[in-house]
C-alpha cells in the first residue's frame, strides 16, 4: 500500500471545504481531515486589543489533536477509514490511500506542512471573500467589523508568514467555477497516484 497526503489551504471562504469534499467523493480510499473541527472552546480563545476574538491563529486550534489524527491515519489508513464509517478497498501492492487535509492555517504549522506531498491554496480577492463570508453563519457569529478589523489583516499576516515555502504551493483561482477547480486538482492528484503506482 502507498500513501499520498494532500494539503488544501488558503483563505476563509476560498472554497477549501467544497473542493476537499468533492475530491474525497472522486478519489477511492481517500478521507478528509478538516482543521475547522479542531477549534478550541470559545471560552479559552482570547480577545485582542480591539475586543475581537483571536480565532485566526494556531493557538486557537488543538493542533496536537489534529496531528495525532493525521498520525493515526499514517499508521493505518484502512483502519482510520473504517473508524469513520468509510469502506476501504481490499489491500493491494499498488493501492494508494489519500489523505486530504484542509484548513486556513495548514501550511503555517510546520510539523503538518512537512508531511504534504502536494499543496494547493485557494485564493479569492478581498471583496469576494468579504461577500462570501458575510453570507455564512458562524458559531459564534462574526461581530460587526470583524472581517475588516480582524479576519482580513490576519489573513495577510498568516500568508506573509509562509515566506519562501509558497514556492511549493500550487495556487488556485477560487473565482473559477467549482467544477473547473475540481477538475484541475483531481487531474493533478491522479497523475501523482499513477506515478506512485509505477514506483516499486
Ligand atoms: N469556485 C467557487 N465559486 C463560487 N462559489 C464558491 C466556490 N467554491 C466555494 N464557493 C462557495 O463559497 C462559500 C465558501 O466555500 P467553502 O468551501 O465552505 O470555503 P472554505 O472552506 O474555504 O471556507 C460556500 O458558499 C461555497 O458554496
Ligand atoms: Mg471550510
Amino acid at each position: 500500500m502507498k500513501t499520498l497526503i494532500v494539503g488544501v489551504g488558503g483563505m476563509t471562504n476560498g472554497g477549501k471545504s467544497t473542493l476537499s469534499k468533492s475530491l474525497h467523493r472522486k478519489i477511492p480510499n481517500s478521507c478528509v481531515i478538516a482543521q475547522d473541527s479542531y477549534f478550541k472552546d470559545d471560552s479559552v480563545v482570547p480577545v485582542d486589543s480591539n475586543g475581537f476574538k483571536q480565532y485566526d491563529v494556531l493557538d486557537a486550534l488543538h493542533m496536537d489533536k489534529m496531528m495525532s489524527d493525521v498520525d493515526s491515519w499514517r499508521a493505518d489508513p484502512d483502519s482510520f477509514l473504517r473508524q469513520r464509517g468509510l469502506n476501504p478497498q481490499p489491500s493491494s501492492t499498488d493501492k494508494v490511500c489519500v489523505l486530504i487535509v484542509e484548513g486556513f492555517l495548514i501550511f503555517n504549522y510546520r510539523p503538518l506542512n512537512d508531511l504534504f506531498d502536494k499543496r494547493y491554496s485557494l485564493e479569492i480577492p478581498y471583496d469576494v471573500c468579504k461577500r462570501r463570508r458575510s453570507s455564512r453563519v458562524y458559531t459564534p457569529p462574526d461581530p460587526p467589523g470583524y472581517f475588516d478589523g480582524y479576519v482580513w489583516p490576519m489573513y495577510l499576516k498568516n500568508r506573509q508568514e509562509l515566506g519562501s515555502i509558497t514556492s511549493e504551493i500550487f495556487f488556485l483561482d477560487g473565482l473559477k467555477p467549482k467544477e473547473e477547480v475540481l477538475t484541475a486538482v483531481y487531474k493533478d492528484i491522479c497523475q501523482e497516484i499513477d506515478r506512485l503506482q509505477e514506483e516499486d
